[in-house]
């Protein structure tokens, strides 16, 4: 079966009503990057901003996710950014596995249409979701797995770094691991 653009399943997925948070998002926060990129992000669910702004990770978890690729060279342009939800949960809060079931469909529609090699969770909840469902980020953070054609791994959430910054040596240590295997890539 030929695979849907980025395109197609963005225009389904612009007025999904399948779950309750799409009467209270100001914009959907489909995804945003290179539609071939090697190297996908996958982080939790939009906040405030990215509701605002219909772009994830541009608040303030956003910003320092944005340090930590420029640190170890990789362009934000170069990678595939986005989450398990596309609407903002209200006051943040985490997402309800309903939401999750409702919205995961978009997110392996966007993986098969991108195909990247390399799937970084950015958090325990996407890690939770697609590594496995007791994923514990303080000791498995950095450690790849294979899934189908897929290496994938989790670092920590910028958010939790924001709260917690003894946990960024972690963070730039498992960054600079990922870049490192990013480059190995064939070109
Ligand atoms: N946190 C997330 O998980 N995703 C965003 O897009 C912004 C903050």
């Amino acid at each position: 079966m030929e695979e849907k653009t980025l395109e197609e399943i963005k225009k389904e997925c612009s007025g999904c009503m399948k779950c309750p948070l799409g009467k209270t998002r100001t914009n959907l926060v489909f995804g945003i990057g290179n539609p071939n990129a090697k190297l996908m992000f996958v982080g939790e669910a939009p906040g405030q901003n990215e509701d605002l702004s219909g772009i994830p990770f541009v608040g303030a978890a956003g910003k320092l996710f944005d340090k930590y690729l420029g640190a170890v060279g990789i362009d934000r342009n170069d990678v595939y950014i986005t989450n398990i939800l596309k609407c903002r949960p209200p006051q943040n809060r985490d997402p309800l596995p309903e939401e999750e079931d409702a919205c995961i469909g978009y997110l392996r529609e966007q993986v098969a249409a991108i195909s990247p090699d390399i799937i970084v969770c950015l958090g325990r909840i996407a890690a939770m979701r697609l590594i496995k469902p007791d994923f514990k980020i303080t000791k498995e953070h950095g450690i790849f797995v294979r899934r189908g054609k897929y290496e994938i791994c989790a670092v920590y959430h910028p958010s939790a770094l924001l709260r917690d910054p003894v946990k960024k040596d972690d963070m730039l240590s498992d960054m600079i691991m990922i870049s490192k295997k990013y480059r190995a890539l064939p070109k």
